[in-house]
């Protein structure tokens, strides 16, 4: 019978989390096929964490690309069920949150091909994010969901997940971190990008925040208010850049509007800044491990890890400069706590759970 690991991946974050996984399953000579769904293809979302992260070359790319969300998860649904029914993996790997994840497991489930979920069990308890529903509807379809915090383990139990499903194995994501740690250059990203002094780092892309023109308008003011302060350098993310441009984000001499930098040069520049304004979910966990205090732009975080074990601290539009004036006055903490079980390993855990459940 077949031995087949699938991994779906299509979209940036996925990328960094996948990376462990797949080295820690070669080491134990699991046969595995990595499948890029397409949704993320500008090199500096995709490619670039390939070569930069020694991850292989993807073995498929469905080419799916940008859509709604109906279209998007439909063509990555189609392609995939052929994928599927062509290659009969024995079991298919899926990470996060993003629509290729939701896609996956549709298709496994009903094609009954167990699955397994890294990353499950967050929570925002927001069902006008797109994630959350992903979220919700690929743990319920999960056979094996793995967690990368307590909080996601009691969320599961309350939905009435069997716990026997259930694994706590940390997070792949800061295995990726921890392994880089070294070829994270702050000084050479500063001096790339002449930066003099002090300098916040800002990734925005939620659709809460850059999608309708109200929003728009209303974060423009609230991140010039920022940049009356520091320099602010936003790596933007493609979505809601032309609105963003149009209510005038380049208004101010202290807004740098750079592209999507490579993730060595991205976590250079978090390593080097004062703190850091997001709605990302990623960002909330790098800055924890970096220590770089995190404003995080939204209402609410599916990461509270990052709150209660972390530099996070959820911001508005309306307290964002008083809350950068608060972490500009401090110096970056000497130390903090970090969340259990996020210690660079993670990825041999889950290899272990994997290989367990593949059975001999
Ligand atoms: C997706 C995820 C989100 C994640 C984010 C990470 C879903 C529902 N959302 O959001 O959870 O936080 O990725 O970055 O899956 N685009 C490009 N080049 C690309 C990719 C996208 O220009 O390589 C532009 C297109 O105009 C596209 C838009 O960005 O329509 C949005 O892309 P999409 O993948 O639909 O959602 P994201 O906002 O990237
Ligand atoms: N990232 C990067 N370059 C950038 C911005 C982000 O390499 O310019 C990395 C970073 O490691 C982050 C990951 O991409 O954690 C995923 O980021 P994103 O905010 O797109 O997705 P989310 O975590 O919000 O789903």
């Amino acid at each position: 019978m077949s031995q087949l690991v699938v991994h779906v991946t299509g979209a940036r974050p996925n990328f960094p989390k996948a990376a462990p996984v797949l080295a820690a399953l070669a080491d134990r000579g699991v046969e595995q096929l990595l499948v890029h769904t397409g949704q993320h293809y500008d090199d500096k979302m995709s490619d670039i964490f390939f070569r930069q992260l020694g991850i292989p070359k993807p073995d498929v790319n469905l080419g799916v690309g940008s859509g709604s969300h109906g279209r998007q998860t439909a063509a990555v649904m189609s392609a995939l069920e052929e994928l599927f029914e062509e290659r009969e993996p024995a079991m298919v790997i899926v990470y996060g949150d993003v629509n290729s994840t939701v896609a996956a497991a549709l298709v496994a489930s009903k094609m009954g091909i167990p699955f397994v979920h890294v990353e499950a069990g967050l929570r925002s308890f927001d069902m006008t994010m797109p994630e959350e529903i992903n979220r919700l509807v690929t743990d319920r379809l999960s056979d094996v969901l793995l967690t990368t915090s307590v909080d996601a383990v009691a969320h599961l139990g309350n939905e009435g997940t069997d716990p026997d499903k259930i694994h706590f194995v940390g997070n792949p994501m800061i295995d990726t971190l921890l392994k880089n740690l070294d070829r994270f250059d702050a000084e050479a990203i500063r001096s790339e990008l002449s930066l003099e002094g002090d300098y916040i780092v800002a990734t925005l892309h939620r659709p809460g925040n850059v999608d309708d023109p109200e929003d728009v308008r209303a974060l423009v003011a609230a991140m010039h208010a920022v940049a009356d302060q520091a320099e602010v350098v936003i790596p933007l993310h493609p979505r809601g850049r032309a609105r963003l441009e149009e209510a005038g984000f380049l208004d101010h001499p202290k807004m740098r509007v750079i592209d999507p930098l490579g993730y060595l040069e991205f976590m250079g520049l978090v390593r080097g800044s004062r703190a850091v304004v997001t709605d990302s979910g990623g960002v909330q966990e790098e800055t924890t491990i970096l220590g770089v205090p995190c404003l995080t732009l939204r209402p609410n975080t599916e990461r509270p890890v990052t709150i209660s074990h972390g530099t996070n601290q959820l911001v508005t539009r309306e307290n964002l400069a008083e809350k950068v004036r608060e972490v500009l006055a401090v110096d970056r903490p000497e130390t903090w706590p970090t969340p259990p079980l996020w210690d660079g390993h993670a990825g041999e855990r889950i290899a272990d759970v994997v290989t367990k459940v593949l059975g001999p």
